[in-house]
């Protein structure tokens, strides 16, 4: 008769299989080329981008190196945008979306409203080389992902739940909830619905070949309606990159770009001639221009009410970083050393 397992062995074991199934899709490695490597992330990204560049020098394709990367802040149960512990939608469920994009073969993979899967990048991986689509939804992702051995890992920690559930009871002075007075309340929880969290994680990598792939992986807008996707599954808005010319991502207010293509409008500015910071402040103005027209989207004194971040590479190892509304950084390894670097501003 099997011995039922106690939760730290049950814990153990699913971090395992889950650990497992990120070298699945895996290129093998190669030996190193004479191009300086360079990886990008997000400000969330710094163990992201010191992991991903230990995997290019190692001879890693980047898009594996990145997707490894941004593995470690998927696993992270305090990174409450991304993966575990990640905000869930308002009835208390964790919703992921992520995509992948590999420069050498243009290739590109998503899934989005993926439940009960600690790495969702990695399943986008294998969307894109074990299937002949780009996107899987839902129960359907679920059911690819589990297909390829997956294990099913409930993502709500307990701070999140917490969390959501002063949300829920906060939210509403006409529903039937009543909130715990706020002295029960735990500080942590307090503090993190001050703000709307709309965290994400993107990463793009150039390796020694001089070769582009990216990654951004995500909970998505915390508390939204069940089933809403943004932007970070999504090509050409959330990710977008060509391996001539340059890789891109975002995080933020993702309807914003999914209505400005911004991922694909900075790669394509950069071939027209573009400096890479130039073409994100430009992507910043037109998403202000555009959607502004939209009152959803402004203040009342006409000014955007929300926030947006592009961090990328060119293919000749430029980075940059900009977002709407300062200070923002972005976490960089050039081969030396990953450190934080500010990004450019449009609203300072
Ligand atoms: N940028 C992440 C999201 O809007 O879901």
């Amino acid at each position: 008769m099997s011995t039922p397992l106690s939760r730290r062995e049950f814990l153990a074991s699913t971090s395992a299989a889950s650990l497992a199934t990120l070298a699945l899709g895996a290129a093998p490695v190669r030996p190193p080329g004479p191009a300086r490597p360079v990886v990008i992330a997000s400000a969330n990204g710094l163990a992201a981008v010191t992991k991903a560049m230990e995997l290019i020098k190692a001879g890693a394709d980047p898009l594996d190196a990145a997707i490894a990367g941004v593995a470690i802040v998927e696993a992270d149960p305090n990174d409450h945008s991304v993966g575990l512990g990640g905000l869930p939608n308002e009835e208390g469920v964790v919703e992921l979306d992520a995509a992948v994009m590999h420069g050498p073969t243009h290739g590109a993979g998503a899934v989005a409203s993926i439940r009960n899967i600690l790495h969702p990048a990695a399943v986008a991986r294998l969307v894109m080389k074990r299937t002949k689509h780009c996107l899987l939804v839902g129960e359907g992702a679920l059911r690819f992902a589990k297909a390829h051995g997956f294990p099913e890992v409930d993502l709500l920690t307990e701070e999140a739940r917490k969390i959501w559930l002063r949300w829920r009871e906060t939210h509403s002075l006409t529903d039937d909830w009543i909130p715990a007075p706020e002295g029960e309340v735990e500080p942590a929880v307090l503090e993190a619905l001050k703000t709307r969290i709309t965290g994400t994680i993107h990463c793009s990598a150039i390796d020694t070949h001089g070769q582009l792939g990216c990654v951004t992986t995500t909970s998505g807008l915390s508390y939204k309606i069940p089933g809403r996707v943004g932007d970070s599954p999504i090509f050409g808005a959330g990710l977008y990159l060509d391996n001539a010319i340059a890789s891109c991502g975002s995080t933020g207010v993702g309807e914003v770009n999914l209505v400005n293509c911004s991922s694909f409008l900075i790669v394509e500015n950069v071939r027209r001639g573009m400096h890479l910071k130039d073409a994100m402040i430009d992507a910043l103005k037109r998403v202000v221009a555009t959607t502004t027209r939209n009152p959803r989207f402004r203040d009342a004194n006409g000014r955007p009410n929300f926030g947006v971040n592009f961090y990328g590479i060119t293919k000749a190892g430029e980075f940059a970083g900009a977002t709407l509304r300062g200070p923002a950084q972005m976490a960089v390894h050039d081969g030396e050393a990953a450190r934080l670097v500010d990004c450019a501003v449009l609203e300072p």
